[in-house]
């Protein structure tokens, strides 16, 4: 549901007497408490007050940021781009920790906004997402960064809009983060960044561990939504003009195992796939240890499926992927990617790569790149290992020199850029179906959209087109894009 029709489930709560023990109604009848206070306030200043999000990290936060839209907008706040938040009432990050770099970024951004704050008493600041579930950072949060107005994690998202009431109806800063959950509380209020695709979450949280990776930390133990629940609200945003869904998870192979009845990732895909209205559906993130055969099959099979596969490979070297414990070796990657191959032959594949993990040596990254130019990887996030404490690997010794991993780094780029590039030249030519997203932002007589396999396409057109499905011939490769025309 978008913030407008909850209004109405809004406009018939009690809000006089105690608030509800059952969820979503308890954080229904906050958001009925937090629009009051909001017309209030609107009432003495006539004015309406303005709120950014600023999302960092994976999809999962920008799904997050969603729910966060939803709720702010419900309550009155009008939303503002990203680019506004040093003049907007009311500013929230949503953090991100899987490298160190990320939290680097919140704290210097949260300084310049604790300068603002000093001569605008009235701006709110929230804090909320990965970074705030280590104690450490609340910790720091509590004592160098004091005018934060609220701080949540990502296990109690749900409550923003009892903590925002809080907040806003008793100006104290609210500070609450849980340790884990096993509850899942939908149902609340979502706004959509695109009208014609979404993210659905399927499941939430990791169990697997991956020495250098702080996500099963923060993001706590692995729970699925149930298919029903899924499959109900993927209809529903077929209903509302989606095209394209993003099924989301941290290892969706895994998805269904710990349900009362228990179901494949497989199964859920080939249910998703007979939703009238939904004519693309993509997934993310799978590990490579237990992609399934079944899973390989319906991929095939089905043609709404994206034919497009993150598959995460971390290294190449057998050695140092059991270090990672990964569970999979070289030998095993490359034998599912050729199974996937044969399957799929024009599939798109796609990577992520640490560079520089403790013990790495010349000949593990020589593996990397050997795996790399035999795949021919369509595109690769590539990263430099980052050191997270409380994690195995930041206990490990033979933490590799900085030099040195610059040095891989810069070496595993080009290898990247130019399979990526020779990969990209070999769809010139073609006519393929591109789902058209936006206006080109550099020149107004180009839509810009994607392809099955993700990469961006340029093409003449009008802002009609947008949110539609439409074959476009592929003329020109340009490094990652492609400039095209309708047929
Ligand atoms: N250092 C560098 N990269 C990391 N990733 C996860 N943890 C770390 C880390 N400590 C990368 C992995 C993962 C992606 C989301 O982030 O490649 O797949
Ligand atoms: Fe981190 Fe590994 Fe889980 Fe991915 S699968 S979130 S890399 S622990």
């Amino acid at each position: 549901m978008n913030a407008n029709e909850f209004d109405k489930i809004i406009e018939n709560i009690d809000i006089s007497g105690e608030a509800p023990d059952t969820e979503p109604e308890r954080q229904y009848f906050f958001l009925a408490r937090a629009v009051r206070v909001m017309n209030e306030i609107m009432g003495r200043t006539g004015i309406r007050p303005t709120a950014v999000i600023k999302t960092f990290g994976c999809q999962m936060n920008a799904r997050d940021s969603e729910k966060l839209t939803g709720i702010l907008k419900c309550v009155g706040y009008k939303i503002l781009p990203e680019e506004a938040e040093e003049e907007a009432d009311f500013v929230i990050y949503n953090t991100c920790t899987v490298r160190e770099n990320a939290n680097l970024k919140v704290y210097g951004r949260l300084g310049k906004l604790g300068h603002i704050k000093e001569s605008r008493h009235d701006m709110m600041i929230a804090l909320c997402g990965c970074m705030m579930q280590e104690p450490d950072v609340v910790e720091k949060i509590k004592k160098d960064y004091k005018f934060v107005d609220m701080v949540f994690g990502t296990h109690n998202l749900y409550q923003f809009p009892e903590l925002l009431y809080k907040a806003l109806a008793q100006r104290q800063s609210v500070i609450e983060v849980w340790d884990g959950t096993d509850r899942i509380v939908e149902e609340l209020p979502v706004e959509r960044k695109y009208p014609f695709k979404s993210g659905v979450n399927i499941m939430f949280g990791c169990n697997n561990f991956c020495s250098y990776c702080i996500v099963p930390y923060v993001r706590g133990r692995e729970r699925s939504r149930k298919p029903e629940d899924i499959i109900e609200e993927i209809k529903a945003l077929a209903d509302d003009g989606v095209k394209e869904v993003m099924l989301l998870g941290q290892n969706v192979n895994s998805y269904g195992k710990g349900l009362d009845e228990p179901i494949t990732f497989a199964e859920l895909l080939r249910q998703v796939c007979k939703i009238y209205g939904i004519e693309r559906v993509r997934f993310m993130t799978s590990h490579p240890k237990d992609l399934s055969d079944e899973l390989i099959e319906v991929m095939a099979s089905e043609h709404k499926v994206c034919k497009h596969l993150h598959l995460p490979l971390q290294s190449g070297s057998s050695r140092i992927l059991k270090e990672m414990n990964r569970h999979y070796t070289k030998e095993d990657y490359l034998a599912l990617v050729d199974k996937i191959r044969a399957a799929m032959p024009e599939i798109a594949l796609t990577t992520d790569i640490i560079v520089g993990f403790p013990g790495e040596t010349e000949e593990d990254f020589k593996e990397t790149m050997d795996v790399v130019s035999r795949v021919e990887f369509d595109s690769a996030f590539t990263f430099i290992y980052s050191k997270r404490t409380g994690t195995p690997a930041a206990s490990m010794e033979d933490q590799v020199p900085g030099t040195t991993v610059k040095d891989r780094f810069g070496r595993l780029l080009v290898l990247v850029q130019e399979k990526a590039q020779r990969k990209n030249r070999g769809l010139s030519g073609r006519t393929l179906p591109v789902l058209v997203e936006s206006i080109n932002p550099q020149d107004s007589s180009l839509v810009s959209g994607r392809l099955e396999n993700n990469s961006v396409v340029h093409f003449p057109g009008n802002e009609n087109l947008i949110g539609q499905i439409v074959d476009v011939r592929l003329k020109e490769a340009k490094g990652f894009y492609y400039y095209g025309e309708r047929v």
